[in-house]
């Protein structure tokens, strides 16, 4: 089931999917089937791909013409979050562009593991990111991992939550980057050897930081490699490289659909939208 299905039976709201199709130029056509929605409205969409980014903007006007009395925007996949800043001049900040024309038309906002937290500062109204970890550490207990690694410094934060509420050791590896799909593992200098390894990050791109990360886990004599990440976008096909690989597990969160997004986060944002609506934030 999709998150937004899900988040409907959690909530116990009716669902509905707005028709989305395109005009033979290729632009969006889209239209929420009912007569009125004099109701507190969430719209579940990400902003990636592009084409998704135009249909969110279409349906918040949609669901205002409506009659929605708020709209909430749960936001799985926070697109253009890598974007955050100007890196070299001439660059636009992409990930404030898309929060500034979001914000036109919108109550509240929720984001799972945005690449940066602060991205949502852009947004005036009422915002949270929440974090999937716990989640992916329920989802693993008891699955046989005996250690928690995430595959760079960056998410170490990461592993430290799914390693704690799992009651297991964590740590993290060293990653090096030079390019947009060619990163380098340094030699895992954790003691893995004999150890079922659980790698978490926050999200798969073309797959190069899991490939060499299981790979410095394997030579370094780990019984087992299991991946576990928020998004798994998968470009360029990259689940089709897994297919052949030595990792026993790859799971990813329902934020992006696709053939292992099965620990859903639906009952996370539910849990949001409930103390939401109770005052709390
Ligand atoms: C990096 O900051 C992220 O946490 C991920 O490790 C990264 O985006 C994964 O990309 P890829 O799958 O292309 O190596």
């Amino acid at each position: 089931m999709d998150l937004a299905k899900e988040l409907g039976v959690e909530l116990g709201v009716e669902c509905i999917q707005a028709a989305s199709t395109r005009f033979p130029d290729g632009e969006c056509y889209t239209r929420i089937d009912c007569d009125k929605l004099d109701d507190d409205v969430i719209i579940v969409q990400n902003t990636y791909p592009d084409g998704n980014l135009v249909e969110m903007f279409l349906l918040q006007d949609a669901a205002r013409r409506l009659g929605a009395k708020s709209i909430t925007l749960v936001i799985p996949y926070f697109g253009y979050a890598r974007q955050d800043k100007v890196f070299k001049p001439g660059e636009p900040e992409s990930a404030k562009v898309m929060c500034r024309h979001l914000d036109m038309n919108c109550d509240r906002v929720i984001t799972i593991d945005i690449h940066k937290e602060i991205i949502l500062d852009n947004f005036r109204c009422p915002h949270k990111d929440l974090k999937a970890a716990p989640v992916i550490a329920e989802y693993f207990k008891g699955k046989n991992i005996d250690l928690v690694l995430s595959p760079d410094i960056g998410a170490a934060g990461r592993a430290q939550i799914v390693g704690e509420t799992m009651g297991l050791p964590y740590d993290h590896l060293e990653k090096t980057r030079f390019s947009g799909t060619e990163v380098r593992i340094s030699p895992a200098t954790v003691d893995c050897k004999g150890k079922r390894v659980l790698i978490v990050d926050d999200m798969i791109s073309t797959g190069g930081t899991i490939i060499a990360a299981s790979q410095a886990l394997k030579d370094a004599g780990a019984a087992g490699v299991s991946v576990a990440c928020t998004h798994g976008l998968f470009v360029n096909n990259a689940l089709e490289r897994f297919a052949g690989s030595t990792l026993d597990t790859i799971l990813c969160c329902n934020t992006l659909n696709n053939a292992v997004s099965h620990i859903s986060v639906a009952g996370l944002v539910a849990g949001a939208i409930r103390d939401a609506q109770a005052g709390k934030w």
